[in-house]
């Protein structure tokens, strides 16, 4: 009724798809410039395959249902978030991007998920990267519960069993499409994190986007973060609620 009325498309699929194809043509720059090979964002030497995630089938949840009753949380429960669910959402971050930033990877300036595990099932706790795909881990370094406090402003998220942080390189951004560069930067992150915590949403789990968080000079050490060439633009911390008493 509601769509009627405002005119919308008649399914929440559909009106996210429209939403999806319009930011991706408002984000086809004009300029697409070449960005130098020594800025792209590959990551650090050291990185080594460590974990192959397994996937979670067909999502518990459809989009309008989690679109419906979503709400942030930034309490979880304590315990292990499975592995098979955060490979499906690396996987929606990556491919929300795919869809919305076509052939920006390819040129240099992609996006990539850096992953803080404090607490995930069968997988070590410590900071890796994700496969290009999202279905696998690279191991980058241990974090110390120190640095993983240090990352939050807020003290009751430091209960999320697993951060991601979906970084890129400002200054690719910038050859890429100049003074508008970061900006549509800035968008494609916050773009693939919302669909990293609606996936999460599917399949029965919660989160918290962040825009600001601070990584500690342990972590940028492990993750090979800097200013300019990697960095993290936005920050998704995932798992399950606390039940609220009663
Ligand atoms: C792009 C983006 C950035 C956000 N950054 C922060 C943040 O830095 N810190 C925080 O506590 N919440 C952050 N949030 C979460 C919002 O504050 C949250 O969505 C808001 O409290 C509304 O609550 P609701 O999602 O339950 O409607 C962010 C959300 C989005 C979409």
């Amino acid at each position: 009724m509601g769509n009627q009325v405002y005119g919308l498309p008649p399914t929440a699929d559909q009106l996210l798809e429209d939403l999806v194809r319009a930011c991706a043509a408002d984000l086809a720059g004009p300029t697409a410039g070449s960005v130098p090979s020594e800025l792209r964002l590959d990551a650090p030497s050291g990185t080594r395959y460590a974990y192959a995630l397994p996937t979670a089938g067909p999502p518990t949840r459809s989009v309008s249902a989690v679109l419906n009753d979503r709400r942030t949380i930034r309490d979880f429960a304590p315990g292990p978030l499975p592995a098979k669910v955060l490979g499906e959402v690396l996987k929606a971050t990556l491919s929300q991007d795919r869809r919305m930033a076509s052939g920006e990877t390819e040129a240099g300036n992609g996006l990539t998920p850096v992953v803080v595990v404090r607490a995930a099932t069968g997988i070590e706790p410590g900071v890796y990267e994700a496969g290009a795909a999202g279905n696998c881990l690279y191991w980058h370094g241990a974090l110390s519960q120190e640095a993983w406090r240090l990352l939050f402003f807020q003290s009751q998220l430091e209960s999320a069993p697993v951060l991601i942080l979906m970084a890129g390189s400002p200054a690719a951004a910038w050859h890429r499409d100049a003074a508008q560069g970061y900006l549509r930067l800035v968008r494609r992150a916050g773009a693939a994190a919302y669909a990293g915590w609606l996936a999460a949403l599917q399949q029965g789990y919660d989160g918290c986007l962040m825009g600001s968080t601070l990584p500690s000079p342990q972590l940028n050490e492990a993750a090979g973060f800097d200013p300019a060439g990697r960095r993290p633009l936005i920050a998704l911390a995932i798992g399950l609620r606390v039940e609220s008493p009663g």
